[in-house]
Formats: C-alpha cells, structure tokens, sequence
C-alpha cells in the first residue's frame, strides 16, 4: 500500500481501512458456523462508519447495536430489521420504545427491572417485545479487566437461576415472548475453553428451559473472537464455532454471533506524522500528529498496537516513545520500541487500529476528529471527512452572550 500517496491525499492523522479484508473476516465467521443457521451481527460499536455499515450491509450481515443511534446508524446502512439486536446494561425507555417500533429481531435483557420496563413500555404500544435474556455464566475469560463481562462481580447480565425465572415471567405475559438467549464473556478472546465453558452452562439453560415448554429459537453467543496485536495466540474461527455448536446436542437454535474486532481491527491502521524528536536524558520521544483523542486503546488499555515508521521498516534504531500532542503524560500510541531515527514529516503507521479507533476518538484538547479512508479493489475513497473546528465549536457558539 503507497500510504505516502494517501498521506498527500488526506492529509494526517487518518484512519485508513480495508474493506476486501473486513469482507474475508466476515466471510471466514459466517463460514465457521455454516453447519447451522446464523446470524453475523455485527457489532456495530466496533467501528460504526455508515460506509462500512453499507458494506457489510451487502454482505449479509446483521447489526448488534448498543443504543438507538446504532441502531438507527444500521438501519440507514441498509441493514433489515430482523437482523438487528439491541443490546447494553442501561436503555432508556425512549431508545425500548423505538426499538419496538422499528421491529428489529430482539431485544437483549439484561435486568429484571429492565424486563420490567419493556413489558411496560410493549404494553403501552400495544406490542409484544421479542426479548432475549443475557445470562452472566459467571466465567473468567482471562482477558483484560476492563474488557471481561463474563463475572458475576460484572455489570453485565443476569445469574443462570435469576434468567429462568425471567424466562418464565416473560412467557406468562401477553406483551414479552422470550426468542433468544444470549452471553458474552469478554472481549480479546484468545482462550477457547472459557468460551466453550460458557456455551455449555447456557446450552444446559435452554435445555432445561425446553422441558418447561419454553422454546429458544437464537442463541446469542456475543463477541469477543480476539485478534494479533502483537504475538498472541489467537483462536481460528473454525475452532470457535466448533467449539460452541458442539455443546448444542439436542437443540435447534439459530446462533447469533456478534463479532466486532474479528471483522475491522486487522483491517484498519492510523497514520500520522512526525512533527518533531525530543531526548530528555533517558528518554526518547518522537512526537507525532496523533494523540491518545484519536486512539485512545494506548492509552486507556496499555493496548499495544504495532508501529512503524513508513519507508524505513528495515532500518536499524533505538528505543523510543511515541507520544502526542495532547497535555496528558497519558497521551502515548507505543512506548519504549525500537524505531530508526525520524525526520519532520515521515508517516508513522499503526496497525490493527480498525475496532475501538475511531468510535473511541474524542475532540479532547479542541483536535479535530481523522478522516476516514477506505481501500476496495485497489481503490481508496473517503468515508467520513476531518473535522474542522468550526465543526466543533457549532453546538456552542450560538449560546455564547
Ligand atoms: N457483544 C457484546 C455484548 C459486547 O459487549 C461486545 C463488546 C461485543 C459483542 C463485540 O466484542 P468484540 O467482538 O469486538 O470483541 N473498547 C475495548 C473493547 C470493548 C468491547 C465491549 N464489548 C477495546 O478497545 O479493546
């Protein structure tokens, strides 16, 4: 890729990604799990351009969304109703009522109180509120804290006992009819028996809710299919998939899965520019146009992506930071890494920046958010424009006396 070309082209900072590699990720999923019927709903919090939502749109995919803009977002992106779920801990009964009215495919519980509000809200429109309920297995998908859900000390889901009774709640009212049943341990999965434990206890669920004449039709296996960052042994969907149908003997289910970094994070890098090199007298810095607003995973996560410095892979260096400009010692995209000696201008690529980059940018410090590039068939084309600080200050400066 001549990202010097697309550099001069969009300028810095930038995201850049590839739309023929999210159709392979996609693909390889969809594959993994073809011994059953399936649903790919994307999840759309991964990365929510309205360009790459069409894309995926066109392959088939479905949408797990997190609020009613994602979902609204996937709708516009020519994504159908009934495959579109809405998930997360705290929906207001603005974002239940619409989800409702807009008949998507269910609605993931995530509450007693919130199964509550649904039956209510549903009763009010006169609606029956397809739900699913998420069960917490309450298993450690030994993944970084702030990214497990899958333990009971997490705000996510409900216990297995707490979900049956849910189950039947639901199956006595006239306005809930349970469809689905879903769970998602973590995110960055690189362990396979964590998730297959989980399948099990959930599987053992619907099994038991089966006798009880309550019929799961989507069981919802959630996201979390890790990626290489660095030099992490990662999970091959196959094996994935596998593991997860073959605790379902004596079921008919459809598997929902909702893979978010699996589809963009390896297909998407950020560009930015050297704007200078500083040496303090142990440290070496070089300061680049990105900061911790436009990729915060650094920063947040002590994430690790990979960099490097455009045109110069194979020269020798020495260790250095690079940070930002943003006024925080928190602001950093890689620390203490072997990079040649830069100059004023150079493009320094990171990599896997597809899930979590932009959706995760901020205007922090007045900087305006990146373009968005994306390359299909060898062709690039802009997907969302840089922001201006005109852009930024819109919603403020009329209220200014
Ligand atoms: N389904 C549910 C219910 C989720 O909570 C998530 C992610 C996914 C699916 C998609 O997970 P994935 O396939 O992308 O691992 N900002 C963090 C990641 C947060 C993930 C939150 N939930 C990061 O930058 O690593």
């Amino acid at each position: 890729m001549d990202y010097k070309a697309l550099v001069q082209k969009y300028d810095t900072p930038l995201y850049v990604y590839n739309f023929d590699i999210v159709a392979q990720n996609f693909m390889q999923i969809k594959n993994a799990f073809k011994a059953r019927k399936s649903l790919i709903a994307y999840a759309v919090k991964a990365n929510s351009n309205m360009s790459l939502l069409k894309h995926l749109a066109n392959l088939g995919s479905g949408a797990d969304c997190v609020s009613i803009g994602e979902v609204k977002r996937a709708l516009l992106a020519g994504i159908p109703p009934y495959k579109i779920i809405f998930s997360g801990v705290g929906k207001r009964d603005d974002e239940i009522a619409e989800a409702l009215e807009k008949d998507i495919l269910f609605i993931n519980v995530e509450s007693e109180a919130e199964l509550g509000r649904i039956e209510d809200i549903a009763k009010s429109m006169g609606k029956v509120a397809r739900i699913s309920i998420r069960v917490n297995p309450n298993i450690d998908p030994k993944t970084h804290p702030y990214i497990s859900t899958g333990l009971s000390e997490n705000k996510f889901g409900v216990e297995i006992d707490v979900a049956k009774k849910l189950y039947l709640q639901a199956k006595n009212s006239p306005y809930l009819q349970p469809v689905g049943i879903h769970f998602h341990i973590g995110s960055q999965l690189t362990e396979l028996e964590p998730i297959k434990e989980a399948s099990e206890k959930v599987a053992d669920l619907v099994r038991a809710l089966q006798k009880i004449d309550i019929d799961i039709k989507f069981f919802d296996v959630g996201g979390g299919l890790g990626i290489r960052y660095q030099d992490e042994k990662t999970i091959e969907p196959y094996d994935y998939a596998q593991a997860i149908l073959s605790t379902l003997s004596g079921t008919n289910m459809t598997i929902v899965c909702e893979p978010g970094r699996f589809i963009v994070g390896n297909a998407g890098v950020f560009l930015t520019k050297v704007l200078y090199e500083k040496r303090t007298k142990s440290k070496r810095f070089i300061i680049v146009d990105g900061a911790m607003n436009d990729l915060l995973r650094p920063s947040l996560y002590n994430a690790y992506h990979e960099v490097v410095v455009v045109g110069k892979e194979n020269e020798r260096g020495s260790k250095a930071d690079v940070v930002g400009p943003v006024c925080e010692s928190g602001d950093f995209l890689a620390k203490e890494r072997e990079l040649p000696p830069t100059e004023h201008g150079d493009i320094v690529l990171v990599k896997s920046a597809g899930a979590y980059g932009f959706v995760m940018s901020s205007n922090y410090n007045t900087r305006p958010r990146p373009a968005e590039v994306a390359l299909e068939g060898g062709k690039d084309r802009l997907i969302r424009e840089r922001e201006t600080f005109e852009y930024i200050i819109e919603k403020e400066i009329r209220f200014m006396v």
